[in-house]
């Protein structure tokens, strides 16, 4: 079908609550996509932090093709070896922990309130889960009663009851809240705010909610759906500020492009999920595991891991140097996790369309800030090509 058809019968078949680029992607190669004119584009999206090996990647491939031939689904009916295996490999990091596995980061944060409440009910009765101004935690109705910006709740309400948003990075608001309520099970934070435009934590303020947390015995749970899983140098991210979390919530590039979402909690806690409590049909099913099972594996070997961290400190360097631009408030990023600031959101959209147009993709995100996502084994070329095209766009503004 021509672009045209796809995109008009796009708008006329599919709910429109996307916005969407009016371009059709056909195919894509490690950090490039092919849209249907024959155009090639830097993917620096990777699907939202998805695609963390780029498109195409041959050994997530095999794996997915030797599976399909086994064993698509079976539901957890029965017990799924690959499932076994693939937490094996997530608690290498974490021992002592388990994991549920689901199908999305909306889904994982479903399974983390779900597991503090059973657990807060048991310890003392308590039901109230805090999150932070600014957060993002999905869009079903328990995860986006822990996120923040209006723009995703509005509409919406009444939302769950017992969630409760205090200011992030202002520890004294917090302990108030904490003394005064003695009835918090958790309290769920980003180390980084990804979708409020790659928004850093401090450091002190992170340790400072975990020892408060372990203080008053409350669950300390980090949501690494956008951050974890080698994204910023780490297999977790919370191994950069020395953390210790209760419960993680992972996904996007867990399943290796195949939907999939997990959380890994301290088997204390995690054996509050009962059978019968909370499930899944299709979580951890035969082929996200086998596809995320050899993701995780390339991307967590360390050599691979300090690569990122190199590639990543190097992009940023170059992106400083568009601080003297003065269209540009600021520049930021840990890893492969990156943005540019700028002084209004007019400004980050025209940049962003002028980047669209010089054949590179990258997300327009909250406020005046665009989210760069390269694939975790980007080249070095390819980040060099991506800032001549910044600079160029940066070039063009004032036209
Ligand atoms: C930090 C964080 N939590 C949760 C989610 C929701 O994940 P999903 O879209 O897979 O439901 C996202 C998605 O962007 C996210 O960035």
């Amino acid at each position: 079908m021509k672009n045209n058809n796809i995109v008009s019968e796009s708008n006329r078949y599919l709910i429109q609550n996307y916005q969407r680029y009016p371009i059709k992607i056909v195919k894509g190669s490690g950090s490039w996509v092919f849209d249907s004119m024959g155009r090639k584009y830097l993917d620096f999206t990777t699907g939202i932090a998805v695609n963390n090996l780029g498109h195409n990647n041959s050994k997530i491939n095999s794996s997915i093709k030797k599976q399909i031939k086994k064993l698509v689904h079976i539901s957890n009916l029965f017990v799924i070896e690959e499932q076994v295996k693939f937490a094996k490999e997530l608690v290498k990091f974490k021992p002592g922990y388990k994991v549920f596995f689901c199908n999305s980061g909306t889904e994982a944060n479903e399974a983390t309130f779900k597991l503090a409440r059973k657990w807060g009910i048991f310890n003392g009765g308590r039901n109230i889960i805090i999150s932070a101004t600014g957060a993002f935690h999905g869009r079903t109705f328990g995860s986006l009663s822990a996120t923040f910006p209006k723009k995703y709740r509005d509409g919406f309400y009444p939302l769950v009851p017992g969630f409760k948003s205090v200011e992030l990075n202002n520890i004294k608001k917090l302990e108030e809240t904490v003394r005064k309520n003695k009835k918090i099970a958790a309290i769920i934070l980003e180390p980084i705010q990804g979708e409020a435009g790659v928004k850093f934590v401090d450091p002190q303020y992170l340790k400072k909610v975990e020892i408060l947390c372990k203080k008053n015995n409350i669950l300390f749970i980090l949501d690494e759906i956008q951050v974890g899983l080698g994204r910023t140098g780490k297999v977790y991210c919370h191994q950069h500020y020395k953390l210790n979390p209760d419960i993680i919530s992972l996904a996007k590039g867990l399943g290796g492009g195949i939907p999939c979402g997990a959380i890994v909690a301290n088997s204390k806690i995690a054996d509050f999920l009962t059978p019968g409590s909370h499930g899944t049909t299709m979580g951890g099913n035969p082929l996200a595991m086998s596809a995320g099972l050899s993701s995780f594996k390339q991307t967590t070997d360390k050599k691979f891991l300090k690569d990122v961290s190199r590639k990543g400190k190097l992009f940023l360097n170059e992106l400083k140097k568009f601080k003297k631009n003065k269209f540009v408030k600021d520049v930021r990023g840990l890893g492969l996790i990156l943005a540019i600031e700028f002084f209004s959101s007019d400004i980050a959209k025209k940049f962003s369309e002028l980047c669209l147009q010089n054949g590179l993709l990258i997300i327009l995100t909250e406020k005046f800030n665009i989210r760069i996502l390269p694939p975790l084994n980007v080249k070095i070329s390819e980040i060099s090509k991506s800032i001549k095209i910044f600079d160029s766009a940066l070039g063009k503004m004032h036209e």
